[in-house]
């Protein structure tokens, strides 16, 4: 059964009618074209689907898309600020923390939702937060890096 739903996406307004069961994670890839999103596993085991929902990380495996009237949600398509990549996005590629690139879009999306919720975190943090999004070629220690020196840029911009 087609419901429609009201959503913000990436910062619009936006109506869709979808079928109450498509997942988010397809009505983002093969309906509406936003292809950052990634599909791991599928089963909400390995973050590579990771969005925002009302700013909460989650995966988007595993959302029916007839439960998000009313959402806003965020995909890697909607994280540059302006025109500028976020500083999570800039520290990544500096560091080296993208190498096959297929887990990026997700543990980009993690970490901004790490640094929204804690501006400072420690390597345990950082770990803890990523701790559901897989990786198969960096060996974390870049990424950890990465998300450092994007919080150390976040919170220089403040000060
Ligand atoms: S594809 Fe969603 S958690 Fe793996
Ligand atoms: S960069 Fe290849 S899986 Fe993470």
């Amino acid at each position: 059964m087609k419901k429609k739903i009201q959503v913000t996406l990436n910062g619009k307004k936006t109506e869709l009618e979808v079928p109450s069961h498509r997942l988010l994670l397809d009505l983002l890839r093969d309906e509406i074209g936003l292809t950052g999103t990634k599909e791991g596993c599928g089963t909400g085991d390995c973050g590579a689907c990771t969005v925002l929902l009302n700013g909460k990380p989650v995966n988007s495996c595993l959302i029916f898309s007839g439960e998000l009237d009313g959402a806003d949600i965020v995909t890697i398509e909607g994280l540059k600020i302006g025109p500028e990549m976020h500083p999570v996005q800039r520290a990544f590629v500096q560091d080296g923390g993208v190498q096959c690139g297929y887990c990026t879009s997700g543990m980009l999306m993690m970490s901004k939702a790490l640094l929204d919720e804690n501006p400072d975190p420690s390597e345990d943090d950082i770990r803890f937060a990523i701790s559901g999004n897989l990786c198969r070629c960096t060996g974390y220690a870049k990424i950890v890096k990465a998300v450092q020196d994007a919080a150390r840029e976040l919170r220089n911009r403040r000060s």
